[in-house]
């Protein structure tokens, strides 16, 4: 069954239309990843899950619940998590602190500051940046980041996950480093919607892929078949088309 699903979902920003009728749905413990050329709506559509925008039209179904008019606030509580592309740590708070304000605020503030910081502690721990958890942000390297951001995402103790190019930007060893991350969050009941760049990512770690192009979904399936699917190949010519295949 879908743990959540969208229906018809449009947004427009003026007379662009960045989100075109698309609908989809992600299952229970499934990763499911967006990909697309630049510009095709991915992050728009991820805003549009969050409640960072409201859909022009169409509707948002979560655990059986009408959604779609629900504030990001309310989302998070329910137990939607993102990160962003631009990442965006609290500067002046250490590594644990970024965390412990994940785990206060995603809980609706039900848990107390000695918790949060237990609770902050864990997440450093499963995602390995315990070392650094007293640390400023200025001392981290990309990589860490990036573990960071992910940290502050899953503080907030969601059922699913969206992830808007969080592995963008690291060097192969990191992948290595990062990618069983993902495998392992999954092992945690948590499902995903994951927006990559990286096609080697994609490939690896996806149970099925849907293909955005200007706002559209053009394709949907698993990895191996979207990837020879003549509309996608034409979507991404000029830019990752060696990658896809
Ligand atoms: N707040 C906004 N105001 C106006 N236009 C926007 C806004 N956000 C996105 N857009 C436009 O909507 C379209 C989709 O953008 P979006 O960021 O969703 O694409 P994307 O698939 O995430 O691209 P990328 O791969 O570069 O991150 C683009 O043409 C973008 O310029
Ligand atoms: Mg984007």
């Amino acid at each position: 069954m879908a743990i959540i699903e969208g229906i018809n979902l449009t947004k427009r920003f003026g007379g662009l239309v960045a989100v075109n009728e698309l609908s989809f749905e992600l299952n229970d413990r499934e990763i499911l990843s967006i990909i697309g050329p630049n510009g095709a709506g991915k992050t728009t559509l991820l805003n549009l899950i969050s409640g960072v925008y409201y859909p022009d039209s169409g509707k948002l179904m979560y655990k059986g619940r009408d959604i779609t008019k629900l504030g990001p606030d309310a989302r998070c509580k329910m137990g939607i998590g993102r990160t962003f592309q631009i990442l965006s740590p609290l500067p002046d708070l250490s590594v644990l602190e970024n965390v412990m304000v994940g785990c206060l605020f995603g809980r609706g503030g039900k848990i107390s500051i000695s918790e949060a910081r237990k609770e902050a502690t864990k997440v450093l721990e499963f995602v390995e940046l315990s070392e650094k958890a007293d640390y400023g942000i200025e001392s981290l390297t990309t990589l860490e980041l990036k573990k960071l951001e992910l940290a502050r995402a899953l503080a907030t103790e969601p059922e699913i996950l969206l992830l808007d190019e969080i592995m963008t930007g690291l060097a192969a060893h990191e992948l290595d480093e990062f990618l069983p991350l993902v495998g392992r969050i999954r092992e945690e009941g948590i499902s995903i919607i994951l927006i990559e760049h990286v096609m080697k990512v994609v490939k690896k770690v996806s149970d099925r892929v849907i293909v955005m192009d200007q706002g559209r979904k053009i394709a949907e399936g698993v990895y191996e078949d979207v990837a020879k699917n003549p509309e996608v190949v034409k979507a991404y010519l000029g830019e990752a088309y060696e990658s896809l295949a």
